[in-house]
Protein backbone atom coordinates (compact mmCIF):
# COMPACT_ATOMS: atom_id res chain seq x y z
CA UNK A 1 0.00 0.00 0.00
CA UNK A 2 1.51 3.27 -1.40
CA UNK A 3 -0.17 6.88 0.55
CA UNK A 4 0.21 9.98 -1.53
CA UNK A 5 -0.77 13.45 -0.13
CA UNK A 6 -0.56 16.76 -1.82
CA UNK A 7 -1.33 20.53 -1.08
CA UNK A 8 -2.70 22.63 -3.84
CA UNK A 9 0.72 22.95 -5.45
CA UNK A 10 1.02 19.32 -5.66
CA UNK A 11 -2.63 18.51 -6.35
CA UNK A 12 -1.94 18.16 -10.54
CA UNK A 13 0.93 16.19 -10.41
CA UNK A 14 -0.51 13.70 -7.51
CA UNK A 15 -3.71 13.18 -9.97
CA UNK A 16 -0.77 12.00 -12.49
CA UNK A 17 0.85 9.78 -9.88
CA UNK A 18 -2.40 8.16 -8.78
CA UNK A 19 -2.94 7.24 -12.56
CA UNK A 20 0.50 5.76 -12.82
CA UNK A 21 0.39 3.87 -9.57
CA UNK A 22 -2.37 2.51 -10.74
CA UNK A 23 -1.54 1.10 -13.96
CA UNK A 24 1.90 -0.78 -12.10
CA UNK A 25 -1.27 -2.16 -9.62
CA UNK A 26 -0.17 -0.51 -6.71
CA UNK A 27 -2.91 0.23 -4.24
CA UNK A 28 -2.95 3.53 -3.10
CA UNK A 29 -4.60 5.97 -0.46
CA UNK A 30 -5.27 9.24 -1.51
CA UNK A 31 -5.18 11.29 1.52
CA UNK A 32 -5.97 14.54 -0.51
CA UNK A 33 -5.79 17.32 -1.27
CA UNK A 34 -8.61 17.11 -3.65
CA UNK A 35 -9.44 21.08 -4.39
CA UNK A 36 -7.42 24.00 -5.34
CA UNK A 37 -7.87 25.72 -2.71
CA UNK A 38 -5.43 27.02 -0.69
CA UNK A 39 -4.35 24.16 1.95
CA UNK A 40 -1.86 24.04 4.44
CA UNK A 41 1.37 21.39 3.25
CA UNK A 42 1.83 20.46 7.26
CA UNK A 43 -1.68 19.06 7.46
CA UNK A 44 -0.91 16.54 4.64
CA UNK A 45 2.33 15.85 5.14
CA UNK A 46 1.39 14.76 8.92
CA UNK A 47 -1.30 12.31 7.82
CA UNK A 48 0.96 10.33 5.16
CA UNK A 49 3.88 10.37 7.56
CA UNK A 50 1.66 9.26 10.34
CA UNK A 51 -0.23 6.27 8.24
CA UNK A 52 3.49 5.01 7.11
CA UNK A 53 4.56 4.87 10.53
CA UNK A 54 1.18 3.19 11.45
CA UNK A 55 1.95 0.34 9.24
CA UNK A 56 -1.00 1.09 7.46
CA UNK A 57 1.19 2.18 4.01
CA UNK A 58 4.70 1.14 3.75
CA UNK A 59 5.34 4.05 1.83
CA UNK A 60 4.40 7.56 1.03
CA UNK A 61 4.76 10.12 -1.86
CA UNK A 62 4.42 13.78 -0.73
CA UNK A 63 3.98 16.78 -3.00
CA UNK A 64 3.70 20.34 -2.69
CA UNK A 65 4.54 23.27 -4.52
CA UNK A 66 8.69 23.04 -4.58
CA UNK A 67 8.69 19.68 -2.16
CA UNK A 68 10.48 21.82 0.48
CA UNK A 69 7.68 22.16 3.08
CA UNK A 70 6.61 18.75 2.37
CA UNK A 71 9.95 17.27 3.10
CA UNK A 72 10.70 19.52 6.47
CA UNK A 73 7.15 18.87 7.77
CA UNK A 74 7.27 14.49 7.33
CA UNK A 75 10.91 14.45 8.63
CA UNK A 76 9.74 15.88 12.07
CA UNK A 77 7.78 12.49 12.55
CA UNK A 78 10.16 10.18 14.29
CA UNK A 79 10.70 7.08 11.97
CA UNK A 80 10.10 9.30 8.65
CA UNK A 81 12.93 9.25 6.30
CA UNK A 82 11.29 11.92 3.60
CA UNK A 83 13.58 12.19 0.30
CA UNK A 84 12.99 14.97 -1.71
CA UNK A 85 14.20 14.26 -5.37
CA UNK A 86 14.34 16.30 -8.57
CA UNK A 87 16.37 13.28 -10.84
CA UNK A 88 16.25 9.79 -11.24
CA UNK A 89 19.41 9.28 -9.64
CA UNK A 90 18.51 11.17 -6.57
CA UNK A 91 15.10 9.12 -6.85
CA UNK A 92 17.49 5.25 -6.50
CA UNK A 93 19.56 6.58 -4.20
CA UNK A 94 16.74 7.74 -1.96
CA UNK A 95 15.83 3.52 -1.53
CA UNK A 96 19.14 1.92 -2.05
CA UNK A 97 21.07 4.26 0.36
CA UNK A 98 18.66 6.42 2.27
CA UNK A 99 15.79 3.76 2.65
CA UNK A 100 13.50 6.45 2.14
CA UNK A 101 9.86 5.60 2.92
CA UNK A 102 8.61 8.64 1.74
CA UNK A 103 9.52 10.26 -1.62
CA UNK A 104 8.65 14.29 -2.11
CA UNK A 105 8.38 16.02 -5.16
CA UNK A 106 7.94 19.24 -6.70
CA UNK A 107 4.77 19.85 -8.36
CA UNK A 108 6.14 23.55 -9.86
CA UNK A 109 9.28 21.82 -10.56
CA UNK A 110 9.07 18.58 -12.14
CA UNK A 111 6.60 17.79 -15.03
CA UNK A 112 4.22 14.62 -15.22
CA UNK A 113 6.24 12.63 -17.08
CA UNK A 114 9.17 13.24 -15.01
CA UNK A 115 7.54 12.59 -11.84
CA UNK A 116 6.44 9.01 -13.05
CA UNK A 117 9.93 8.37 -14.11
CA UNK A 118 11.48 9.12 -10.43
CA UNK A 119 8.67 7.49 -8.60
CA UNK A 120 9.27 4.13 -10.34
CA UNK A 121 13.13 4.73 -9.77
CA UNK A 122 12.17 4.71 -6.09
CA UNK A 123 9.90 1.90 -6.49
CA UNK A 124 12.12 -0.38 -8.40
CA UNK A 125 14.96 0.17 -6.51
CA UNK A 126 16.03 -2.11 -3.13
CA UNK A 127 17.91 -0.72 -0.21
CA UNK A 128 21.38 -2.20 0.30
CA UNK A 129 21.54 -2.39 3.91
CA UNK A 130 25.57 -2.91 5.47
CA UNK A 131 27.36 0.47 6.06
CA UNK A 132 23.89 2.05 5.24
CA UNK A 133 22.21 0.42 8.05
CA UNK A 134 25.02 1.14 10.35
CA UNK A 135 24.13 5.31 9.08
CA UNK A 136 20.51 5.50 9.33
CA UNK A 137 20.72 3.79 12.36
CA UNK A 138 22.91 6.79 13.74
CA UNK A 139 20.19 8.96 12.57
CA UNK A 140 17.56 6.81 14.80
CA UNK A 141 19.99 7.50 17.38
CA UNK A 142 19.62 11.13 16.64
CA UNK A 143 15.86 11.36 16.85
CA UNK A 144 16.02 9.60 20.56
CA UNK A 145 18.65 12.26 21.70
CA UNK A 146 16.17 15.12 20.69
CA UNK A 147 13.16 13.56 21.19
CA UNK A 148 10.53 15.40 23.78
CA UNK A 149 9.86 13.84 26.90
C1 LIG B 1 2.25 26.88 -1.37
O1 LIG B 1 2.10 28.09 -2.03
C2 LIG B 1 3.72 26.50 -1.29
O2 LIG B 1 4.36 27.27 -0.34
C3 LIG B 1 3.87 25.03 -0.98
O3 LIG B 1 3.24 24.28 -1.98
C4 LIG B 1 5.29 24.48 -0.91
O4 LIG B 1 6.00 24.83 -2.06
C5 LIG B 1 6.03 24.78 0.32
O5 LIG B 1 7.19 24.38 0.50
Amino acid sequence: MIIIGSDHGGLALKTALNSYLNSRDFEVIDAGTTGAESVDYPDFGQKVAETVIAGEAELGILICGTGIGMSIAANKIPGIRAALVTDAFMARMAKEHNNANVLVLGGRVLDEQKACELVGAWLDASFEGGRHQTRLDKITALEKKYAQQ
